[in-house]
């Protein structure tokens, strides 16, 4: 099976100042293995500060591995990637306002790449900017506006379109519809879908919205400060899940039922610059022995699904068994 994206025990840090004078390294991404398969869509979750965008920034080159590698096709990245490799990668980013430049109008931002990348016929420039536009829900209108006078949810169907506009072969969306209202965060995931289903796109979708990954993923991989804990087919996992730490996850969504409220809050994590002995959930797991607080869990693999974690050989029956 093709593998656009491999990323091999990529660990990112981060310098932090830590006083006047002093600084320390916040390891952001702690050995993560990841692949992606052509045309799956696989989610990306965890909380807040686990690493989710520094992976995925590692992904399209913007964030700098500090152990590991990114492959591409099976290939390594070099540290500064031609044009045409930057092309294949895209990524919709968390914020769209700082992503976008304040100065250039709708039609602008969406022109440039087409014409770095030469992606279609100069004549074609402004049929296809119309084209993206329509497909994010925008119209004529938007064309000479900048992002200021744009709403939120505006300014991320531009930075949408313009990740689109090169026809990339992988897609990292980073939170893509999260500010959007419900009709047009439909109308997106029906867009990468259709992509997904004409060009064979490759998506990793990051995503604290649980029902959303649920609804579009085919896998979902659950990072724990900096490091995968869990990946499955998304089904299965929510299902039956292999980690406590996706268990806390799913009971933390709130029920429609109003008996059965969300889990028991966890508390903040600790900080990655002090991250655990043995297994680094340990503090907040419910299901925590002696041995987890000194001793780091084994990765149980089986028949595509994965789990680090003491207990995961006992706690999940897996759903396809294999090797
Ligand atoms: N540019 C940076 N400089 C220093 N530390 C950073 C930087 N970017 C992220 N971090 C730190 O790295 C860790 C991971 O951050 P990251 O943004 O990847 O998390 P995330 O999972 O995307 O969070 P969120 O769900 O809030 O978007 C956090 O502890 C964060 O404070
Ligand atoms: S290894 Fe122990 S502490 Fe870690 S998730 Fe499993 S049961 Fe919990
Ligand atoms: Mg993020």
């Amino acid at each position: 099976m093709s593998e656009p994206v491999r990323v091999e025990n990529l660990t990112v840090n981060y310098a932090v100042r830590t006083g006047l004078l002093r600084s320390r390294s916040v390891r952001a991404v702690d050995g993560a293995d990841l692949t992606l398969a052509k045309g799956e869509i696989l989610g990306l979750v965890g909380e807040s500060g686990c690493g989710k965008s520094t992976l995925g920034r590692a992904i399209v080159g913007h964030a700098r591995p500090t152990d590991g590698r990114v492959l591409l096709d099976g290939l390594p990245t070099p540290k500064r990637r031609p044009p045409g490799m930057r092309r294949r990668v895209q990524m919709i980013y968390q914020d769209p306002g700082s992503s976008l430049d304040p100065r250039r109008t709708v039609f602008q931002t969406l022109a440039e790449p087409l014409r770095a990348h030469r992606a279609v016929p100069a004549d074609q420039v402004g049929p296809r900017v119309r084209e993206l536009l329509g497909m994010v829900g925008l119209g004529e209108e938007h064309l000479r506006v900048r992002p200021r006078e744009l709403s939120g949810g505006q300014r991320q169907r531009v930075a949408i379109a313009r990740a689109l506009a090169v026809e990339p072969d992988v897609l990292v969306a980073d939170e893509a519809v999260a500010a959007l209202d419900a009709s047009v965060a439909g109308a997106v995931l029906n867009l990468l879908r259709e992509l997904r289903e004409r060009l064979g796109l490759t998506v990793l979708f990051i995503s604290h919205d649980l029902a959303t990954v649920r609804g579009l993923c085919d896998r979902v991989a659950v990072m724990y400060l900096g490091a995968i804990v869990e990946e499955g087919p998304v089904a299965d996992v929510f299902a039956n899940p292999g980690h406590p730490y996706t268990r806390v996850l799913l009971d933390a969504v709130p029920s429609r039922d109003r008996r059965r409220p969300g889990g028991p809050p966890l508390g903040e994590p600790p900080s990655p610059l002090h991250l655990p002995s043995g297994c680094r959930f340990h503090p907040r797991c419910p299901a925590a022995e002696e041995r987890c607080r000194t001793t780091a869990p084994p990765e149980v693999r089986r028949g595509g699904r994965r789990a680090v974690c003491h207990l995961a050989s006992e706690a999940v029956s897996w759903a396809h068994e294999g090797p």
